[in-house]
């Protein structure tokens, strides 16, 4: 029999940066497939963490002016805020400086090195710190970088080798007898093609910086890093205890990773794992990259995604249905705000809003609120039923071979049909007569039932708003531990009241005027980042005021703003404030704020401002409210 058990990781993140569009992607698609597969009925392990020692986190620290562990700490605190909010929940997550983890790659090193792989040698070659990869010569044609580009550093040191050379033949009959080992197809032959062209053994120490795992009994070696990373699979599970966990979950059955990153775990992570007679993971799938503006994206350009903003605005949901709708798994795929916002109207308000919308009036209007008994045997009832059948099949098919575009747009078409039925039936012509009363009864349920199925096939792709749907279509079960058998036409049973909520389950964005705000943002962060000095008389020009919050309420359509009623001392204005993801509007009433009252009036979401409020924004944007010292009042200018 099959096992139930299923183990997915994601690649773990470099501390040298802070988490980008690029990383929330894998680790998004690595909580969709989680949670596809315990809807199905397996116990999922899921593992994310942190690459945390080499040479690019050594010099990123340095010039930071930061020890290595400090930087570390501090970045982590950023992944680790960011995974709640996009709702990803990992079942562990490792950081390569733990001790469990050094404990665990220590003992892999030992394993290879007892099994007679690795051998002292004399290492002279080029290394890529950007990629933590080491080169030949032949590799590193112009000293540059094959794979990002960037100039690379001569080295010349004594180092331990791992004879990869080795395995070049068992890795290509092990790629032959499992096929689906390395996906997609186009990345697998680029693999088999590598190994082909010969593999040399691999320095697996280097002796010219410190941060890194000492190498056991030579510790003026440090572990190379993808050596030390790549362990992070097994070390997380309790490796070389025999644990519980490492019993139920190894091999894994997914490593998601970047194409930039396949060659480390589809040609090392199995010679290091074949070298210390450990099961090989069954599958390392390569996705493609976020390109913007149709180019890579780089510090350096300036062009990097972070996906706070949109978050923010947006939800959770809105984002990780954008990026795994918008992406054809393992392709690359250009990035834009555009895109995203036409998805969200399009997909999200218009085709499941509005269905959710429609279905819930025609329910609350023509039946009291009551979700009404079907008759099971109608033309109506079967129809949307083996409409029904045919998206739940393709929608597994497609997820089982993780084309999670295809699942989604299979639902997609779900919808578009049940609008169209809508439009056939005129359920507003069927409450006219009272002879049509079981068909309008057929009909109503058949899209509230179509409903919650719609809610569950999503709702590992958008966890919180297919549990809103459940919660609004009066189902009100968890949607996170649905069992199997939830997945049939016909669960809902007739009689049961719906929550009636006004408000939209995705509004529409005005694009237009989205764009206006966020080029009055940009302006102010350009003018807020510029490194030239300003006078005295420049700053004078800013008038900085303390103002007493009246009256704050919340802007519909925004998770961000807050609309504020402020006294200036003896004027009160309108003032439109971002803060609202951290502060509820009742917390501001009485409190003294600092704004600039002279700031050009615009309209954000719509609303007029007529002033900034001033607060600190923390390393994810999160704000920070300025208040003035005890004794100050309304109107008090700042200087
Ligand atoms: N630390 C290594 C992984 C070790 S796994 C044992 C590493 N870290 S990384 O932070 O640089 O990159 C992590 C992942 O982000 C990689 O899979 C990489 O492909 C992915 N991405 C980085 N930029 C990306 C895009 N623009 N788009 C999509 N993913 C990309 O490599």
């Amino acid at each position: 029999m099959e096992s139930k058990n299923f183990y997915v990781t994601t690649p773990i993140y470099y501390v040298n940066d802070l988490p980008h569009i690029g990383h929330v992607y894998t680790t998004v698609v690595a909580d969709v497939v989680a949670r596809y597969k315990k809807l199905m009925g397996y116990e999922v392990y899921f593992l994310t963490g942190t690459d945390e020692h080499g040479l690019k986190v050594e010099k990123a620290a340095k010039e930071k002016g930061l020890k290595p562990i400090e930087l570390a700490d501090s970045v982590v605190e950023n992944y680790k805020k960011l995974w709640p909010k996009l709702y990803i929940k990992n079942s562990d997550f490792i950081r390569t400086t733990e001790e469990r983890h050094i404990k665990g790659a220590i003992a892999l090193f030992n394993k290879m090195k007892e099994n007679g792989d690795i051998y002292l040698g004399k290492y002279k070659g080029k290394y890529c710190v950007s990629c933590e990869a080491v080169l030949t010569e032949f590799q590193a044609k112009n000293n540059k970088c094959p794979d990002c580009g960037k100039p690379v550093e001569d080295v010349e040191e004594e180092s331990y080798f791992f004879k990869l050379s080795k395995y070049q033949k068992k890795l290509l009959e092990f790629y032959e007898q499992n096929p689906d080992f390395i996906q997609p197809e186009n990345r697998r032959n680029e693999v088999i093609s590598f190994v082909k062209s010969g593999l040399k053994d691999l320095s697996i120490s280097r002796t010219s910086f410190k941060w890194g795992i000492p190498i056991p009994g030579d510790e003026k070696h440090v572990m190379y890093v993808w050596l030390d990373a790549l362990s992070n699979y097994i070390t997380a599970l309790g490796y070389p205890d025999d644990t519980e966990l490492f019993k139920k979950f190894w091999p894994a059955d997914l490593h998601l990773v970047g194409k930039d990153i396949l060659r480390f775990h589809a040609v090392y992570w199995p010679a290091f794992l074949m070298s210390a007679n450990l099961p090989l993971p069954k599958t390392v799938y390569a996705h493609g990259w976020w390109l913007k503006d149709s180019g890579k994206m780089s510090k350096s350009v300036g062009n990097i995604v972070r996906p706070q903003y949109l978050l923010d605005q947006f939800g959770a949901d809105a984002l990780r249905y954008f990026l795994l709708r918008e992406m054809v798994f393992g392709n690359d795929c250009n990035f834009s705000d555009e895109a995203f916002l036409n998805r969200l109207n399009s997909d999200l308000a218009n085709d499941l809003g509005n269905l959710v919308s429609r279905t819930l009036s025609m329910i609350a209007k023509y039946k009291d609120g009551v979700i009404p008994e079907p008759d099971r045997e109608s033309e109506e009832y079967r129809e949307i039923e083996s409409l029904a059948k045919t998206c739940g099949v393709n929608w597994e098919s497609y997820f089982d071979t993780y084309q999670f575009h295809k699942a989604l747009s299979e639902v997609w078409i779900f919808l578009n049909h049940l609008n169209r039925f809508i439009v056939k039936v005129e359920p507003w012509k069927l409450v006219k007569d009272s002879t049509l009363a079981r068909k309008l009864d057929t009909v109503l349920y058949v899209l509230a039932e179509s409903l919650r199925l719609v809610a569950l096939y999503i709702s590992p792709a958008m966890p919180e708003k297919s549990q809103e749907i459940w919660n609004r279509i009066g189902f009100n079960r968890d949607i996170e531990t649905s069992p199997i058998t939830f997945l049939k036409f016909g669960v809902l049973e007739g009689g049961i009241k719906i929550n009636a909520v006004k408000e939209h389950l995705f509004p529409r964005i005005d694009i237009k005027e989205y764009f206006r705000d966020v080029e009055k943002n940009k302006g102010e962060v350009e003018k807020v980042e510029g490194k030239d000095f300003i006078s005295i008389e420049d700053f004078a020009k800013v008038q900085l005021k303390i103002a007493r919050v009246l009256e704050a309420e919340k802007i519909e359509k925004s998770n961000k703003l807050l609309k504020l009623q402020i006294d200036l001392g003896g004027e009160t204005r309108q003032i439109v404030a971002g803060i609202a993801r951290k502060y509820k509007p009742e917390d501001l009433v009485g409190r003294l704020i600092v704004v600039v009252a002279n700031l050009k009036p615009a309209k954000l979401m719509g609303v007029q401002s007529n002033g900034m409020l001033l607060a600190a924004s923390g390393d994810d944007g999160e704000p920070f409210i300025l208040t003035p010292d005890s004794g100050a009042k309304e109107g008090f200018r700042v200087k």
